[in-house]
C-alpha cells in the first residue's frame, strides 16, 4: 500500500497527460510525478556518459545511481541532473526516442521502481506515465487511461514545437508517434494497456478545460477531491 492517495494518470505520448496531471496537482496541491522525464534524464544521462542505450546492465546502473531532483516552479516542474537542469535538454525529440529505448530495458524499469513508489507521499501524489496503474501504483484509488488518436496528437507536438521554434514536418511526426505507440505497446516489459479498473478519457474531441474537468468529476466520486 502507498502511504498517500494517488491518481494514475496513463496514455500514449501527446494525449495531454502532462497538462491534466499537472493542473490536477494544483488543483489538490499534491506532488507530482512525471515518470516520463525521469526515462528521459536516464537516456541523456547514458549519452552524457558515453554508455550505449543498448548495454541494459550499463544503462540499469546509470538508472540506480542517478542524481535527479524535481524541482516545482511557477511555469511547472523543472528536472536537475546532477545540479545541473536539463529540463528543455530532455525535451527533445531525440530525447523522446532515446527515453523509449531505455524504458524497453527490464533491469532499467526495476531500477527505477522504488524511487517512483517513495514519492507517494501525503497529502498525495499525481502519477503521470504509461505503467502507473498496472505496475507501480496498482493499488491507486484512481486510474485515469487518457488517449487521444494518432492524428490528434501529432498535430499537438507540432503545433508545440513550433512555438518552440523548431520546424518540423506533421508526417513526419506522425510516423514517429505511430512508431514509438507500437513499440510502448508491444514491449514485453510494462507495455503500454489500461489498467483493468482504469477509467478512459479520449481527449481527441475534447480541450483541456474539459478533460480537467472530466477527471476532477471521478476524483469528487471517488472522494479524492471536495
Ligand atoms: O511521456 P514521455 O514522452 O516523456 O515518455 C518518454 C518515453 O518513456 C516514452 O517512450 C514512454 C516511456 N515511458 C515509459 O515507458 N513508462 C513510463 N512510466 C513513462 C514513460
Amino acid at each position: 500500500m502507498s502511504a498517500a492517495p494517488v491518481i494514475c494518470v496513463d496514455g500514449p505520448s501527446g494525449a495531454g497527460k502532462g497538462t491534466l496531471s499537472l493542473r490536477l496537482a494544483a488543483a489538490l496541491d499534491w506532488h507530482l510525478l512525471d515518470s516520463g522525464a525521469l526515462y528521459r534524464v536516464v537516456g541523456f544521462a547514458c549519452r552524457q556518459a558515453g554508455v550505449s542505450l543498448d548495454n541494459s546492465d550499463a544503462v540499469a546502473e546509470v538508472a540506480r545511481a542517478l542524481d535527479v531532483d524535481f524541482r516545482p516552479t511557477d511555469a511547472g516542474v523543472t528536472v536537475w541532473l546532477s545540479g545541473e537542469d536539463v529540463t528543455s535538454a530532455i525535451r527533445s525529440e531525440e530525447g523522446g526516442a532515446d527515453a523509449s529505448q531505455v524504458a524497453a530495458l527490464e533491469p532499467v524499469r526495476a531500477a527505477l521502481l522504488l524511487r517512483q513508489q517513495e514519492l507517494a507521499r501525503p497529502p498525495g501524489l499525481i502519477a503521470d506515465g504509461r505503467d502507473m496503474g498496472t505496475v507501480v501504483f496498482p493499488e491507486a484509488p484512481l486510474k485515469i487511461f487518457l488517449t487521444a488518436s494518432a492524428e490528434a496528437r501529432a498535430e499537438r507536438r507540432f503545433h508545440q514545437l513550433q512555438g518552440m521554434g523548431e520546424s518540423v514536418s506533421l508526417a513526419r511526426l506522425l510516423t514517429d508517434i505511430q512508431q514509438r505507440d507500437a513499440r510502448d505497446q508491444s514491449r514485453s516489459v510494462s507495455p503500454l494497456v489500461p489498467a483493468e479498473d482504469a477509467i478512459v478519457i479520449d481527449s481527441t474531441a475534447l480541450t483541456a478545460d474539459e478533460v480537467l474537468q472530466a477527471a476532477s468529476e471521478l476524483a469528487k466520486s471517488r472522494k479524492l477531491m471536495s
